[in-house]
């Protein structure tokens, strides 16, 4: 098997997206003098944007790229999501606004403030695989986030908590998908 060798680079990967997506986080909870640590949340806010927009902009284009025997199938999966991914891209914009940010959609060094890659597959397994492991970063990230805001904003909590419901969900699609199409689940990552 030839699977050890093309998951290592992934897995070091990994950590680095889990390193990145952490590092806002610092010490502690936001407190509950809010006002003091809005731009916090702000800066927070702009690495899960900055996440959500690759995504879409992943599904998009595996959803246009993806060929194959019996990958029609697939292609709609990856285009349900893309649309999932950009309605979270839209209520994560809004709340930053309305905590007196500006959201960042700048192309320039979008994928390093995201705590997620475009990837680079050129299969249907891989394309599989990426968004796989993309979507079990989220599910990890954004779980930390819930727990880091606690009671201390439950508006950003709510939302982040409504997300991870749908990124749960893709998990178990591409997981499903990546049994379907490969025959055996992935390692956990
Ligand atoms: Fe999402
Ligand atoms: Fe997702």
């Amino acid at each position: 098997m030839d699977n050890h060798a093309t998951q290592q680079p992934f897995l070091t990967d990994i950590k680095t997206l889990r390193d990145r997506a952490r590092q806002n986080l610092g010490q502690g909870a936001v407190t509950a003098a809010y006002q003091g640590d809005v731009n916090k949340t702000i800066d927070i806010l702009q690495t899960v944007l900055a996440t959500e927009i690759v995504c879409v902009l992943r599904y998009t284009m595996h959803a246009v790229a993806a060929t194959g025997i019996s990958s029609e199938g697939v292609k709609a999966e990856f285009s349900e999501h893309a649309r999932e991914e950009a309605e979270h891209v839209q209520e994560v914009a809004e709340r930053i606004n309305q905590l007196g940010g500006k959201p960042n959609f700048n192309p320039s060094g979008l994928e390093t403030r995201a705590a997620s890659e475009y990837g680079h597959a050129d299969n249907l397994i891989e394309m599989i695989k990426e968004n796989l492991v993309a979507e079990r970063i989220a599910v990890e990230h954004y779980q930390e986030l819930i727990r880091y805001f606690g009671n201390e904003d439950p508006g950003t909590r709510s939302m982040l908590e409504s997300i991870l419901v749908v990124e749960e969900e893709h998990a178990n699609d591409m997981h499903d998908l990546l049994i379907a199409h490969q025959g055996k689940p992935m390692l956990s990552a």
